[in-house]
């Protein structure tokens, strides 16, 4: 620790006068050991505290100098010139040196509990994690990554054209319904509102498609919004990794090998996985790919909703119409897609029983990842 010195201030020596009779000398003896016993206390003051109680005690209305001053009265006539001049000498001297110490006092560094010590370690400063679905996001796309897929992202302020009508689901079609969709209110020529918030990572598919020729073997992680009420499994805002693999001679068994390798990577050999029959106007067939719940292990709980089922994500080979619409020739492509929800997963892999946690900032749950 850097500590506050004695005052290094020079010390005036007291000037002694020459008195003449015995009270003088007394007075005089009494001024020199007021001087020296001010400065050596002075030299052990380190706060502004105990500066301005030495203050008062030296220098104040009722201090010792004043009255060193005062006894002037008691000095014989013919001394009093010299010994005034002495007592305003010792004044003068301990107010410069008060001034002195107060400088060094008030000199940032020199409290001692400002006091850097360059010495000591540096505190460690505090590095946050990454967010789960941060790490789940990057460890779908490195199992898709082994696997073939290539990462590709879009817009999240996406067209209705894409989000909607070119995945075969035009104005006005009831499967729009589904998707709860939160619109950017702004009106084009036609009276329709052709920007929305995209409620899937599936418009990615048509943007590319529309970039590129088969074979197409691609990802999608991104975020996606729905005017939703919220629960256990539901959020209004969620990501989702889209998946799209366009080729000659692809095929459904493609598509459920391919999925089954995914949550064999994440979840592991033992984890049951479900397929069942889904609709999405994009696909045909289309499925729903459930894993059982990791809370109840299917016995059925408020997480999967009794069912002991948790649905992770939608799938299907590529409509022939979309395929067609983005310029493929359907007759000699065939492909699958999928949109895997992130949130769940990472649920799944952590038993997360509150997907309202992922995004509530509570530390607490941030700082075990
Ligand atoms: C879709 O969004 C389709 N685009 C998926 C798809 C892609 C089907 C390609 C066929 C081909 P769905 O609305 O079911 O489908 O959502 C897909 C996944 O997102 C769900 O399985 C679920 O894991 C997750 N998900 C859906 N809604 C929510 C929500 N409100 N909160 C959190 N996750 C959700």
């Amino acid at each position: 620790m850097t500590r506050l010195r004695a005052a290094t201030y020079n010390q005036p020596a007291f000037t002694p006068f020459l008195p003449e009779s015995a009270i003088t000398q007394e007075v005089a003896a009494r001024a020199a050991e007021l001087q020296s016993r001010a400065l050596k206390e002075l030299s052990t003051v380190s706060d502004a505290e105990g500066l301005e109680a030495w203050r008062v005690a030296y220098l104040g209305r009722k201090s010792e100098v004043t009255l060193l001053k005062r006894s002037i009265t008691d000095v014989p006539p013919g001394d009093r010139r010299e010994f005034g001049q002495a007592a305003n000498a010792v004044g003068e001297a301990l107010a410069s040196a008060f001034e002195q110490r107060r400088a060094d006092i008030e000199r940032p560094g020199t409290k001692d509990s400002d006091a850097l010590d360059v010495t000591l370690p540096g505190r460690p400063s505090r590095i946050g994690s990454i967010h789960p679905i941060t790490s789940t996001v990057r460890e779908i796309c490195a199992a898709f990554g082994e696997m073939g897929f290539g990462v590709v992202e879009g817009p999240e302020v996406e067209l209705d054209h894409y989000n909607f009508e070119k995945l075969n689901i035009p104005r006005h079609h009831p499967a729009r319904d589904s998707f709860n969709t939160l619109w950017i209110d702004k009106t084009g020529d036609d009276g329709e509102r052709p920007l929305l918030l995209r409620t899937h990572t599936s418009p990615m598919q048509i943007r590319t498609m529309e970039r590129q020729e088969p074979p197409v073997r691609v990802i999608v992680p991104g975020k996606v919004y729905r005017y939703e009420a919220t629960d256990a499994t539901h959020e209004w805002h969620f990501q989702q990794i889209e998946g799209l693999a366009v080729d000659e001679g692809v095929t459904f068994a493609d598509l459920k090998g391919t999925l089954y390798e995914f949550a064999r990577r994440m979840f592991g050999a033992e984890r049951k996985v479900r397929f069942r029959c889904d609709f999405f106007p994009f696909v045909e067939p289309g499925v729903d790919m459930s894993i059982d719940c990791f809370k109840c292990g299917g016995e059925g709980c408020r997480i999967c909703g009794d069912t002991g089922w948790i649905e992770i994500l939608g799938a299907g080979m590529v409509h022939p119409n979309v395929l067609e619409g983005v310029g493929y020739d359907p007759q000699r492509y065939t492909g699958f897609a999928f949109g895997v929800g992130i949130e769940r997963i990472c649920m799944i892999k952590h038993g997360i029983d509150d997907i309202r946690l992922f995004y509530a900032n509570d530390l607490r749950f941030l700082r075990q990842f």
